[in-house]
């Protein structure tokens, strides 16, 4: 059963504030298409995000890395006619925003122009500064990214947990400090340890959603296909599947093949 503590008919920066002013976590999941989205739509998500982990779960790819802003673009449009009541979020995808802060600006308005997405999420603190300011001035709504920052992949050199050293902890500590003086409405913390997310959350007050980073924070965010159990090949510790959809969908792709080659499909009430 969902608890809402109060029915919000659209979510919006502000909803999600109150939301965790009033204690309510936030169910945040990834979506790229249209069928989907409006399905998790009408569930009641609340911030649905067009990753670019689409980059992974839509083309294939081993990283985030290939997956382009005209691409990501085409996700988020599907996704937007979808909805009528989450938050859409749009990743920058990686090479968008990082040379300097106005090529950042001009992808968020492109994501913002083409998709109807209402806010862009980018990942790292003090390094996007820059770009983080100029996208909030044009009045882009941002949401930040800390921990385990998928983009950086080839840096980091595994996806294993970040900032469990004082070092890395104080300095995301300072970024989640920074991210919250630019004004971003929101920050995910991926793959970090429970009590710094906790301690971060306490802190600051834009919501904190964790991916593997504990349930002190103030909502929860999952890669759709992951928590619906398609992907076998994936099982980190803070997955929870929800259904076992790549073993439901392999049993009914065997059981229309074998009707097929049965010829018990179509029968004589499916055809005219
Ligand atoms: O791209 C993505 O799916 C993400 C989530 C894992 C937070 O950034």
């Amino acid at each position: 059963m969902t608890k809402f503590k109060k029915n919000y008919t659209r979510v919006t920066t502000n909803t999600l504030l109150e939301m965790k002013n009033n204690s309510e976590k936030i169910a945040m999941l990834t979506a790229y298409d249209f069928t989907l989205s409006k399905i998790i739509d009408s569930a009641g998500i609340d911030i649905i995000l067009v990753g670019d982990s689409a980059s992974n779960v839509m083309a294939g790819h081993e990283t985030t890395l290939p997956i382009t802003l005209d691409q990501m673009i085409y996700h988020a449009s599907s996704v937007v006619k979808a909805c009528s009541r989450a938050l859409i979020v749009v990743d920058l995808p990686f090479g968008t925003y990082q040379a300097d802060s106005k090529e950042a600006l001009r992808s968020a308005i492109k994501i913002m122009k083409e998709s109807g997405a209402h806010a862009v999420k980018l990942e790292g603190g003090k390094i996007a500064k820059d770009s983080i300011e100029r996208i909030l001035q044009a009045g882009i709504p941002v949401m930040g990214h800390l921990g385990l920052t998928p983009q950086s992949i080839y840096k980091f050199g595994t996806y294993s947990v970040r900032a469990k050293q004082k070092k890395e902890s104080d300095e995301l500590m300072n970024d989640a400090f920074l991210l919250e003086k630019l004004g971003c409405f929101g920050i995910v913390l991926e793959k970090i340890p429970s009590k710094l997310a906790e301690k971060v959350a306490k802190k600051i007050s834009p919501p904190v959603i964790g991916i593997g980073a504990g349930n002190k924070v103030d909502g929860q965010v999952l890669v759709l296909h992951d928590m619906l159990g398609m992907n076998k090949d994936f099982s980190p510790r803070f997955l929870r599947r929800y259904l076992d959809l790549n073993d439901q969908i392999s049993e009914a792709v065997k059981s229309y093949s074998s009707d097929v080659k049965s010829g018990k499909f179509p029968n004589k009430n499916e055809q005219y």
